[in-house]
C-alpha cells in the first residue's frame, strides 16, 4: 500500500536579501500558498522581521543553519537553535553541500547540528547529495548513504519521525542542470529503502525533497515521482512567481 504524504516546498534564500528585497517578495507570496506546505530561509539576520511579516500566514520559517556546540555560550558569531525556536523557526537545514564544501562541515558536525535542533523541536532538513566525480564513478549511493547513516547512527533512526530529507546533487546546485525525473527518483527510493531496512513506518512517512535548480518548468515532472515529496529551491524562490509556480505544481501533484 502507498502512503499519500503531503508536499513541501522549501526556498533557500541563501546569502541574499535586505529588508525592502525581503518585504516585497514576503508580501507576494502572504496567501498564495494554500493546500502545500511551504517555509521560506531567509539569511538568519532577516529571520525576525520576516517572523512578523508572516504573522497569520500558512508560511512557515527555515534557518539555513544552526550552532553545533550548544544552546548558549561563549561561541562568537553563532546562532543556538533555542534563539532559531525563541523567533519561531520550524524547519532547520543542515547539511547543505555550500556548508559542507567552502566551511569545511564534516558528517560528525551535521550530526550535532541535527541534535541542537531537535532538542528544541526543530525539524532537521538533512541535505545529502553526490558530487560530479561521485557521480560519474558510480558512487551515488555510497555518497548518500554515508551521509545519512552518519545521522542515524547517532541520533537513532526513530527521531527521522521530526526530521526531512533533501536530496541535492551538488553539481545540479546553481548549474541550470536537473537530474531527470527518474535519476532523482531512483535516489529518492534508495534513500527511503535504506531507511526501510531500519524502521518502515518512519521510511513510508518521511518526507524526502528534490533540490538543485528547480524551476517552474521542472517542477511538476519532478513531483509526479512516487518518492519526491517537494523540493528544496534556491535561486527560483527568490522571484515571487518562479516560486508560487514551484507551490503551485506541488499541490497539483497531491492525487485525490
Ligand atoms: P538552486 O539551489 O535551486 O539554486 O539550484 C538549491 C539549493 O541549494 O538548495
Amino acid at each position: 500500500m502507498t502512503v499519500q504524504r503531503s508536499k513541501l516546498v522549501i526556498g533557500n534564500w541563501k546569502m541574499q536579501g535586505s529588508f525592502a528585497a525581503n518585504s516585497a517578495l514576503l508580501s507576494s507570496l502572504v496567501g498564495k500558498t494554500q493546500g502545500v506546505n511551504v517555509a521560506i530561509a531567509p539569511p538568519s539576520v532577516y529571520l525576525a522581521e520576516a517572523r512578523q511579516q508572516l504573522t497569520g500566514s500558512s508560511i512557515q520559517l527555515a534557518a539555513q543553519n544552526v550552532a553545533a556546540e550548544g544552546q548558549k555560550g561563549a561561541y562568537t558569531g553563532e546562532t543556538s537553535a533555542a534563539m532559531l525556536a525563541d523567533v519561531g523557526v520550524t524547519y532547520g537545514i543542515i547539511g547543505h553541500s555550500e556548508r559542507r564544501q567552502y566551511y569545511g562541515e564534516t558528517d560528525s558536525v551535521v550530526a550535532q547540528k541535527y541534535l541542537r535542533l531537535q532538542e528544541q523541536g526543530i525539524k532537521p532538513v538533512i541535505c545529502v547529495g553526490e558530487s560530479l566525480a561521485e557521480r560519474e564513478a558510480g558512487q551515488v549511493e555510497e555518497v548518500v548513504s554515508r551521509q545519512l547513516m552518519a545521522i542515524i547512527d547517532v541520533c537513532g533512526v526513530e527521531t527521522l519521525a521530526n526530521a526531512v530529507i533533501a536530496y541535492e546533487p551538488v553539481w545540479a546546485i546553481g548549474t541550470g542542470k536537473t537530474a531527470t525525473p527518474q535519476d532523482a527518483q531512483a535516489v529518492h527510493r534508495f534513500l527511503r529503502q535504506l531507511i526501510a531496512a531500519d524502521n518502515k513506518n518512519i521510511a513510508e512517512k518521511i518526507c524526502i525533497l528534490y533540490g538543485g535548480s528547480v524551476k517552474a518548468d521542472n517542477a511538476a515532472s519532478l513531483f509526479t515521482m512516487p518518492d519526491i515529496d517537494g523540493a528544496l529551491v534556491g535561486g527560483a524562490s527568490l522571484v515571487a512567481n518562479d516560486f508560487l509556480a514551484i507551490c503551485h505544481a506541488a499541490k497539483a501533484s497531491i492525487v485525490g
